[in-house]
This record gives C-alpha cells, structure tokens and sequence, in this order.
C-alpha cells in the first residue's frame, strides 16, 4: 500500500512567485519568509515522496463565480499552469498522477461526498507556488493530485466539512495500491483580507492559536463556522480550511497524533500573515 509520509501547510501570495523569479529569497524584506524553508527541504531529501496531493483554492482562473464546485478533484495527466501575471512569468506543465486521483475520487464519492471531477484543470499561483517553494530546482520531481476547495465565493465549505474531506483523502491515499510515497500539501492562509473595510487584516493571536491547535487539537477550529472564520481571519484567512484538511489527512483511527517537523510564522508578506508548517505521523 501506499505510504502517507507527512503534511505541509504553506501561505502562497503571488508576489512570491516575483521573488523566486528576481533571486529575492536573501532581500531583507524575503529573508524571513524563505528561510523558513531548508528544515523543509531536509525533510523532503530524507523522506522523497513521489506524489502529492494539493489541497488549496483556485483564485477564479479554473473555475469563475459562474460555475463553482465547492469541492474539485484534478484527474488529469498534466496541469498547466496559468495565472494573473504578478508570478513566476512560465512554468512547465505539471505532472498529474492519474491512478491516485480515482482512488480519491472513487474514495471521496463512495464516502458521499459530491465532487467535480477535472480531467482538464488549469492551476493557479495557489497550486504552483507550494510546489516551486519546496522543491526549488528546475524541475518538479513529485507528481501532483490537486484537490480544490471554494473559498472565493459564499456560501463556502464548513471547517468541519473540510476536516472531514481531508480524513477521507488520506483514507484514499493509505488505501492506494501502490508502493509509491505521497505527501500532502495545504496552500493558503494564514490571516489576510485583501478587500473591503478591513483590507489589510491582520490577526497574530488566532494564527498562533490555530496553527498550535493542528499538533495539540486538531479539530479545535471546526468549532467555527465560515463566518466566524472570516472574522477571525479575514475574507482570504479561510483559505486556512486547506490546513485543517491536510491536518485531517494525517489522522487515523489508530494515530491521530502528529509531530512537528517544523514551523515557521512572518507578518507580513505583501497582505499575508505568512506560516509553514510541516508534520509528520506518528507511528
Ligand atoms: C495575496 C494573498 C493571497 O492569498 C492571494 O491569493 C493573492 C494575493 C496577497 O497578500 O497579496
Ligand atoms: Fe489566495
């Protein structure tokens, strides 16, 4: 069977992709925010997974507000990249890893959960920068199973719900008949508001809080609704539901616990409370 190596939640913020295409990782302004990230590489270098499975939010490129799945899976062989034009300038086409897409989409269908399933998908700065952040060479040597979740226009998922579409994806992928490693990754967040009367938002206490929940209680923010969210962390924070869902991806019956691999946490990074954080199950 398949092996479920670990879980890493990152902030994606399309500037980034500026700063990894103009050497900008040792600029004082980046510095705090890339040098999170060796532990990382370390980590990824000891434990080599051959896929991922992308849990982040598409920001209106492959779906718009006229059609909206509140929960997409990519079936396909390669996912190109396309996006609003503040990132990295190209990107070579991503590869998918079909047989493991099924297995979740069989698994996730078979749980009752109604997704749309995309055996075309064009991805965003959400789905790429994660990838060019952790894996920083020409190219990507992992390939890559994108799992959408609205968080761009209401009515949105619960975190509850969330949390439970992550535990089903890592039932899926432990289920997977394969000898392949996979690691799952959450892209969004933390705290940000990007419109509106509180654009600009920023909330430290409930980041800290929320990111020490994933190792200590992991279902603590499911207490929340999506209101109740936003309010805390602003109209872009909910993309933190891509947090609890890799969490839950972690978690079985027999070892729901994890441990911290690394963490890191910067404010700000253009309008973003920035975290990282790596985790691995426990045996
Ligand atoms: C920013 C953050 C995001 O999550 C995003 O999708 C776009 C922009 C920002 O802070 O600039
Ligand atoms: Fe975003």
């Amino acid at each position: 069977m398949a092996q479920l190596i670990g879980g890493i939640a990152t902030s994606h913020i399309p500037a980034i992709g500026g700063a990894i295409h103009k050497g900008l990782q040792k600029d004082p302004y980046w510095a705090p925010f890339f040098d999170g990230f060796p532990p990382v590489h370390d980590w990824l270098a000891r434990t080599r997974p051959d896929v991922v499975v992308m849990f982040y939010n598409d920001h209106g490129l492959n779906f718009f507000l006229d059609k909206m799945p509140t929960f997409a899976v990519g079936a396909a062989a390669q996912y190109e990249n396309a996006d609003e034009g503040w990132g990295i300038p190209t990107l070579p086409p991503f590869r998918g890893e079909v047989d493991l897409s099924w297995q979740i989409i069989n698994t996730l269908v078979g749980q009752e959960f109604d997704i749309t399933t995309c055996q075309e998908m064009l991805v965003d700065h959400a789905c790429t920068l994660p990838l060019k952040l952790l894996w920083p060479g020409d190219a990507c040597p992992v390939a890559i199973v994108p799992v959408c979740i609205n968080t761009v226009q209401f009515p949105l998922p619960s975190a509850k719900r969330c949390y439970a579409l992550g535990k089903a994806v890592g039932d899926a992928i432990r289920a997977w008949d394969s000898d392949k490693k996979v690691a799952v990754i959450a892209s969004g967040g933390l705290s940000h508001q990007l419109d509106g009367e509180r654009a600009g938002f920023i909330n430290k206490g409930f980041d800290l809080q929320f990111m020490d929940s994933l190792l200590s209680n992991p279902e603590w923010a499911t207490q929340f609704s999506t209101t109740e969210l936003v309010r805390k962390a602003g109209t872009q924070g909910i993309e933190l539901l891509m947090w609890l869902a890799m969490r839950a991806a972690l978690s079985t019956g027999a070892s729901p616990a994890v441990r911290k691999v690394h963490s890191n946490y910067h404010i700000p990074i253009s309008n973003t409370a920035t975290g990282l954080l790596a985790l691995e199950p426990c045996d």
